[in-house]
């Protein structure tokens, strides 16, 4: 059998610490932004960008709150626990890479502290030695949406300037421990998330005070700065290292062929598509520009800011794939499905999870040949996967045809891209190991392709168990993809 995937294909599986780790106190760990967001299917909220959003009254009423009760990213997968099964579990599967990202409160607890944290640090050292003694490579995430608290409660998250100086010594530090254990580097996870979700992304809180946009397209660009400034780090500090952005690529389709759709479509790809800009090309497109103009929006930029992001381009794209969007100049005319930040109008020809996301194989391949075209630099899917329930059978089996189904599918189109001739470093299927959901904080929305026994609300034996797809998981990597 033969294969497009060339050899050191880096084929793996990813998390975030918020989502996988739990243990959220322990060893000096400060509060973190996902530690104050509660279980989301318990409360009455008119919808998800509330629940994922708290208020300052929420948040201190989280604060004094103490234990894992109703809110699961405390408890995650309890991955601190169990990162050594976890490991073991991850060299059998066979996974080249494991994309993971460091928790900036393990290191930094409130984000001001002058010293790190060193019982954080080693934590994370042990992780990568052991993860390269099992020749799996870590590719690690700066930042996945877990920012310490005190920068959201004091500055406003990403909107206050002060965070880039904060991040920056955080960068810094992890950079230089790591220095030979780690050798990619991302940034900032899904950074467009930002103005999308802006809590989620950059910390803004949700007060119902000023104008929250406004405020959000600031974070986004001080992200951005802080991006730039910890690429040129890396790049400095440990030249062997390799540094990429990440996108949540969210494809737009036109929902006709009607030429007012076409080019609505073509204008929100470009808004998706102007994040990699900044940190590809270093600079902002003329469609942002535009964009704050039409919408009244101000960003503050300090001098060199447009140096800094110059001189800090990436050396990868790397970005997360889960459905495509339909645009059409009245969407009114169209019905709605779900997604986890946002609905989108109905696209009749593709079917949907459970979680009324679109599910869109060839729309894959139609992103890669598209950022290929675009860019011209390598590219890395480092998130792709389907949220299922899943059942234990009575002999404790889990048949997740689906995930496989839906693995197989994915990975096809891939292949066809990759035959195309685009520069792909890897793909790390999301999860691993069953993780709390980003979105709606349920244990039970399923991505791993190892179950792990915790409910909704932590309770379970968080026993470790195979699942059909990772039998399947393991003999793809291990020829290389051929059987595909
Ligand atoms: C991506 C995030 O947007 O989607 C992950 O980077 C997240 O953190 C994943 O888990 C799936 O979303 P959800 O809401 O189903 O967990």
């Amino acid at each position: 059998m033969s294969t497009v995937f060339p050899d050191g294909f880096l084929w793996g599986v990813a998390f975030a610490a918020n989502q996988a780790e739990g243990s959220y106190d322990a060893d000096g760990k400060g509060l973190s932004q996902a530690d104050v967001v509660p279980f989301g299917k318990d409360l009455d909220y008119v919808d998800l960008h509330e629940a994922m959003s708290p208020s300052p009254e929420r948040i201190a009423r989280a604060v004094e709150t103490p234990g894992i009760a109703g809110y699961p990213k405390r408890n995650g997968s309890q991955h601190y626990t169990h990162w050594e099964e976890d490991v073991e579990l991850f060299a059998e599967l066979g996974i080249r890479a494991l994309r993971m990202s460091i928790a900036w409160t393990r290191i930094f607890p409130t984000g001001v502290e002058t010293e790190p944290n060193e019982a954080g640090l080693a934590f994370y050292e042990r992780l990568f030695t052991r993860l390269r003694e099992r020749g799996i490579e870590p590719v690690v995430t700066m930042s996945h949406y877990e920012m310490p608290l005190h920068l959201v409660t004091e500055y406003d998250g990403w909107a206050g300037r002060e965070v880039v100086t904060h991040f920056e010594r955080y960068a810094r530090t992890i950079i230089t421990r790591y220095r030979g254990l780690v050798k990619y580097w991302l940034t900032f996870n899904e950074i467009n998330t930002t103005t999308i979700e802006p809590y989620t992304g950059g910390g803004v809180v949700n007060s119902g005070v000023g104008d929250r946009t406004q405020r959000a397209h600031q974070a986004l660009h001080h992200q951005y700065v802080a991006s730039a400034l910890a690429t040129t780090l890396v790049h400095e500090i440990d030249p062997d290292a390799q540094v990429g952005c990440m996108l949540a690529r969210m494809l737009h389709y036109p929902a006709s062929s009607d030429p007012r759709d076409v080019q609505q479509a073509q204008h929100d790809n470009d808004l998706n598509l102007s994040h990699t800009d900044v940190q590809v090309r270093g600079a902002y497109p003329g469609i942002v520009r535009r964009f704050w103009r039409d919408s009244g929006i101000e960003v503050r930029m300090a001098p060199g800011d447009e140096q800094i992001l110059a001189a800090g381009t990436v050396d990868f794209l790397s970005f997360s794939y889960y459905m495509t969007l339909v645009s059409a100049v009245d969407p009114s005319k169209y019905g709605a499905t779900g997604g986890n930040l946002f609905s989108t109008i109905k696209n009749p020809h593709l079917p949907t999870s459970e979680w009324g996301w679109h599910l869109d194989p060839v729309g894959i391949r139609i992103a890669l040949t598209d950022l290929w075209t675009r860019y011209q630099v390598p590219l890395f899917i480092v998130e792709n996967g389907l949220g299922a329930s899943d059942t234990v059978e009575a002999d404790g089996s889990i048949r997740d045809e689906y995930r496989i189904d839906y693995m197989q599918k994915h990975l096809t189109q891939v292949a066809e891209a990759v035959a195309d001739g685009v520069e792909l470093m890897g793909y790390t299927c999301w999860g691993g190991i069953d993780i709390v959901s980003a979105s709606t904080s349920q244990m039970t929305k399923r991505y791993g392709v190892i179950h792990v026994d915790l409910d909704d609300h932590g309770q379970g034996t968080g026993a470790r168990t195979p699942k059909a797809s990772f039998h399947w998981y393991r003999e793809l990597i291990a020829n290389n993809g051929a059987q595909l």
